[in-house]
């Protein structure tokens, strides 16, 4: 395919504002799916991926457009994650295109989600063609979402193409403004083969499958290619792109977008971002732009029933088959028994995960606080003259003596907000320590951005922004390093023994509340017992917060005085229900849902 007749364009839309039911339109209106097959959202579904050998986790799809001008163009549809979690991968999805559709709601308008991702676009100089979508709602508001594009993204939207993806409106002036507006992408053929890596699944049929784009010359099924990044070497055995359907193709030329395997056993091995080149004619160096993913917020998952511990093994094997992303090895809790600590790329991710680990495998598991990773310098070299550790797990946090300082992750945060709920969005940035960067308004809404520690993000700061909220806020981050802080290890026992899955990481100015908030929940939480049980939050040896639960005053079975043996009897049994789901901790038993519970602050 000659360069300059290719189009390569990424949707950026906010959750629901009609990327999927843009995208499904644009293949309908290209001839890439009969009617029948486009009777439900192409690029969203898992299991017209199986019925039909579609494969959609590409979400990468090649459209030929007859336009006006009469060429006929390839146009490559490339799909991007919509959350922050994977923003590794939309930047690398991103730099396989030379534009983008902003997707914008007509009646909701711009939101923080689309911001951020717009922002990356124009960082890879993207052309960006505005779309006002959902024009037949009669909230639509369409010269308003114009002009907030203008003030709040700062593009021309004076040529945004108004449209009903629902009702096809405005489907062939998209179609033109791809090809008219949004350049073509260069590269020269007869330079050594320089392809990036843009994504990588487990394909049970086809194997380990690679999204690739061409940057420099040609690839080649038969071909040798190197993976500059991880220095491994393949054999091409298969070149083709999805239109959604796989078609099988000889090669791919500068600025074309498609698939090849090459017999690829772990996913682990094709990273995102690495370059592809031409064992025998190598490029002199890498595509820019390569970062290896790393885990940022780690937690411990444990089956409620121990048996189940090798089914979750087994479980979280065949998920990290297709996601490389997330890491996980073997923990034991004195609490919990065996179960994995494992590593995501931030709080949605861990909830995809923990989400699919109990719905398609049928787990009931009890997850730890989620903790960032500390970096922690030590007064002293360790025997293996180690100086400075990652702390993944406040269980395996140094003696206070040896530890010189903590630092923890901060993030960006940009939050977007109705007038009405900003003064406690504010007030609960400020709670977690936040430190105000900008403030704007625009049109009854405020902009605000944060400087946060991630870890005070990481419990249930989104949770907090959409009930103040009502749901109107919307909130985006990205990493900004580590900083030096006041962090102390706060530990929660209960009947005089520290419960190692509820113990976390806290800034010392905030501990004594955060400490109060827990053993407040946890007395509400814990049964009482026949005996009384002290529950304290504490730091080293200090304790600075603490409830008692009252000793039972009777046997409940005291209640059937006079002795109705039916009666006595299934009082015992609720009884022993009511234990099935508890974990014992020494002689007192603690209700799998206040681990969780316990976690979230007030
Ligand atoms: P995620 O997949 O959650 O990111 O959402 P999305 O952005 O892909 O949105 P999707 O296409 O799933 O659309 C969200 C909802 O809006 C669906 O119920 C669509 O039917 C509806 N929708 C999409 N486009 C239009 C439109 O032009 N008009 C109207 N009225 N509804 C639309």
């Amino acid at each position: 395919t000659p360069p300059d007749t290719i189009r390569n364009f990424s949707i950026i839309a906010h959750i629901d504002h009609g990327k999927s039911t843009l995208a499904d339109r644009l293949i309908q209106r290209t001839g890439g799916l009969t009617d029948r097959e486009m009777s439900s959202q192409v690029l969203d579904n898992m299991d017209i991926e199986k019925e039909r050998g579609i494969t959609i986790k590409a979400q990468t799809v090649r459209l030929s457009y007859p336009a006006k001008d009469g060429v006929t163009y390839t146009l490559n549809l490339m799909d991007t994650p919509g959350h922050v979690d994977f923003a590794y991968e939309v930047s690398r999805s991103l730099a396989a295109c030379e534009g983008a559709l902003l997707v914008v709601d007509a009646a909701q308008g711009v939101e923080a989600q689309t911001l951020a991702n717009v922002y990356q676009s124009i960082e890879h100089d993207h052309e960006i063609v505005p779309v006002i979508n959902k024009i037949d709602l009669p909230a639509a508001e369409p010269e308003q979402v114009r002009k907030e594009i203008e003030d709040v993204i700062g593009i021309d939207a004076s040529q945004a193409v108004l449209a009903s993806a629902k009702s096809g409106i405005g489907i062939d002036e998209i179609l033109e403004a791809i090809v008219t507006r949004i350049p073509p992408p260069k590269g020269d053929p007869t330079a050594p083969l320089k392809a990036m890596l843009v994504d990588s699944w487990y394909d049970p049929y086809l194997g380990v499958v690679i999204l690739v784009r061409v940057m420099a010359g040609v690839l080649k099924k038969g071909q040798q290619v190197s993976f500059m990044q991880a220095g491994t070497t393949h054999l091409v055995d298969r070149v083709g792109c999805f239109r959604p359907k796989i078609e099988q193709l000889t090669d791919l030329g500068p600025g074309e977008i498609g698939f090849i395997t090459a017999q690829i056993k772990d996913v682990a091995q094709a990273r995102v971002g690495d370059t592809l080149t031409d064992t025998k004619r190598p490029a002199a160096e890498a595509l820019p732009g390569f970062k290896e993913v790393q885990p940022v917020v780690f937690c411990g998952l444990f089956p409620v029933d121990a048996n189940d511990f090798e089914k979750l093994r087994e479980s979280i094997s065949k998920l990290r088959l297709n996601d490389a992303s997330f890491s996980f090895e073997m923990e034991t809790s004195a609490a919990l028994g065996f179960g994995f600590r494992c590593g995501f790329l931030g709080l949605l991710h861990l909830e995809i995960i923990q989400e699919r680990l109990t719905r398609e495998y049928d787990l009931d598991l009890i997850t730890t606080a989620p903790s960032v990773v500390y970096q922690i310098e030590l007064t002293h070299p360790d025997p293996a003259g180690i100086t400075q550790i990652d702390l993944h797990n406040p269980a395996d946090m140094p003696d206070v003596n040896k530890i010189k300082t903590i630092s923890e992750p901060w993030i960006n945060a940009t939050i977007y907000v109705p007038d009405e709920y900003l003064g406690s969005i504010l007030k609960l940035c400020q709670d977690r320590r936040g430190i105000q960067q900008n403030l704007t308004y625009v049109g009854g809404r405020a902009q605000a951005t944060y400087e946060l520690p991630l870890n005070e993000v990481v419990f249930d700061f989104y949770d907090r922004l959409k009930s103040l909220s009502k749901g109107y806020a919307s909130f985006d981050y990205q990493q900004i390093g580590y900083r030096e802080g006041d962090l102390v290890k706060m530990s929660i026992l209960v009947n005089e023994e520290p419960v190692d899955a509820l113990s976390m990481i806290v800034h010392r100015g905030t501990a004594e509340v955060r400490g109060r908030g827990m053993v407040e929940r946890l007395k509400e939480l814990i049964p009482r017992h026949l005996f009384k049980i002290p529950i304290q939050a504490a730091i080293g040896g200090k304790v600075i917060a603490r409830e008692t639960i009252s000793a039972m005053r009777k046997d409940v079975t005291a209640k059937c005085y006079g002795g109705d043996a039916t009666r006595k009897r299934k009082l015992l049994d609720k009884q022993k229900k009511g234990k099935a789901k508890m974990r014992e901790y020494g002689s007192v038993s603690i209700p799998q849902e206040a681990f969780i519970a316990a976690l979230r602050m007030g």
